[in-house]
């Protein structure tokens, strides 16, 4: 099962990768997951998509990317109680050219996190509003909100926490269960 894993934040020392890290090493040996780059991805703009031919090649690469995969994990924080503009960008090239979107019934499963206390619940269901619409079936349960994420890493970015651990292998064991249910 290849999982393509999104994040939501661009910068090195970012906790969601640490919650990436934690949630890959943690996912079941029947799940491939692996990070896909979005930072390189230009802004969605149709008229790169009418105009040029083809369009720009991040564009094409990510969108085959996707596209080939079983899954798709979304990874974020919360900006201004909402989705960080590098994953809607995301989201916004891989659903067109109209017609072609990549999303379209890819499984696909959503972890939030921040140092507050609400764990990015904005941004995790202001995601889930545009996944309705790409029409990526996604786990409703157990939700992810991973509140005070500073406090679960060491300063290697290692997960500290036991409960925090027992919870996000619990969440990939029943994502893989989720893929393989609206696979077959
Ligand atoms: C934030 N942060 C933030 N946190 C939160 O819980 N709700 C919010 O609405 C916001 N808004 C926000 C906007 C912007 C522009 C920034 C830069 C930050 C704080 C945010 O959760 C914190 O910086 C996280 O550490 C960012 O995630 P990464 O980069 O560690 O993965």
């Amino acid at each position: 099962m290849n999982v393509c894993v999104l994040l939501g934040s661009l910068r090195k020392a970012s906790f969601s990768g640490m919650l990436a890290n934690a949630l890959m090493s943690l996912a079941p040996s029947s799940m491939e997951p692996e990070v896909v780059e979005i930072g390189q991805l230009p802004f969605y703009n149709q008229d790169l998509e009418r105009l040029i031919d083809p369009p720009p090649a991040p564009w094409t690469a990510f969108r085959q990317r996707v596209k080939a995969a079983d899954a798709v994990l979304f990874i974020t924080p919360e900006y201004n109680r909402s989705v960080p503009a590098v994953l809607k960008n995301a989201l916004d090239v891989g659903s067109r050219p109209y017609g072609s979107s990549v999303w379209d019934r890819k499984p696909g499963a959503i972890v939030s996190g921040s140092p507050g206390s609400i764990g990015a619940f904005g941004a995790n269901h202001h995601l889930r509003q545009s996944l309705v619409f790409l029409n990526v079936p996604t786990m409703q349960q157990p939700e992810a909100y991973v509140g005070h994420v500073h406090k679960l890493f060491d300063q290697h970015g290692k997960l500290i926490n036991d409960d925090t651990r027992k919870f996000l292998q619990q969440f990939m064991r029943a994502f893989a269960n989720w893929v393989e249910t609206i696979r077959s």
